[in-house]
């Protein structure tokens, strides 16, 4: 599903940062992997060349079959909508729309019928146990309830590969068991392939796989 060989990404600002050196690994489809590591060695540089948001300096990236590195921005943006969902520590949801129309908004983009729409958003606020709550804005949503609306809304487009940075960086140990448990469990029904950047202990612990990273080097993948 996803193969990195010898992949290195250097920033070019202020100062060159080696963000990521030499990484190659692969993950098989059904894979549910964390990958760990002290803050600034790599993690977050490292998932968004997993999901095409950027590319590396050196290296290739295939997802699926295809060489990301060897396609245009356009091209990459298009891969993105239908085959990598993205699920952040701050939720990013428009605070203006509601948990529904949070959840809508990839398949608008994607130009599905209308009619569709509502039902997809319907089993994906299912899904996460959030029926009661489709109407309520973010605000109106506790942060282990908008994380909830956030996941709903990377299964909505039914995306086979689901990224994950820090899922569980701004909830409790409580709120984040619960969004770790809904995570295994949308694995375990077959709905995704999860990669997940994460500090937490707990979220190593649900996956089966451990990718750990250091100064930008893989120094560790085991197996649970
Ligand atoms: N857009 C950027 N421009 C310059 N340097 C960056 C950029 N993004 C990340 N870095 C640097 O790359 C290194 C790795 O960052 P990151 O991938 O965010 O690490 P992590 O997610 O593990 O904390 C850090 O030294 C960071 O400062
Ligand atoms: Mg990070």
């Amino acid at each position: 599903m996803l193969r990195l060989t010898e992949v290195s990404k250097v920033y070019d600002g202020k100062s060159q940062v080696t963000a990521l050196s030499g990484i190659s690994f692969s993950i098989e489809a059904g894979e549910m992997v964390a990958v760990v590591g002290p803050s600034g060695s790599g993690k977050s540089t490292l998932l968004n060349l997993m999901g095409g948001l950027d590319v590396p300096t050196a290296g290739s990236v295939e997802v699926a079959g295809r060489d990301l590195t060897k396609e245009s921005e356009e091209a990459r943006s298009l891969f993105r909508r239908t085959h990598v969902s993205y699920i952040f520590q701050a939720y990013h949801l428009m605070p203006t729309l509601t948990a529904a129309q949070n959840v809508a908004l990839p398949l608008h983009l994607a130009g599905v019928a209308r009619k569709e729409v509502d039902s997809r958003v319907a089993a994906a606020l299912g899904t996460v146990g959030l029926s009661e709550r489709s109407r309520h804005l973010p605000d109106e949503l506790s942060g282990g309830e908008r994380q909830r609306v956030a996941i709903a809304r990377a299964l909505v487009t039914g995306a086979p590969l689901l990224l994950a940075d820090e899922p569980t960086g701004n909830l409790d140990t409580a709120r984040g068991a619960e969004i770790l448990a809904l995570l295994r469990s949308i694995h375990d029904e077959g709905k995704a392939t999860i990669v997940m950047v994460t500090h937490d202990p707990h979220a190593a612990a649900v996956c089966d796989r451990t990718v750990e990273l250091r100064d930008g080097r893989l120094v560790g993948d085991h197996g649970r």
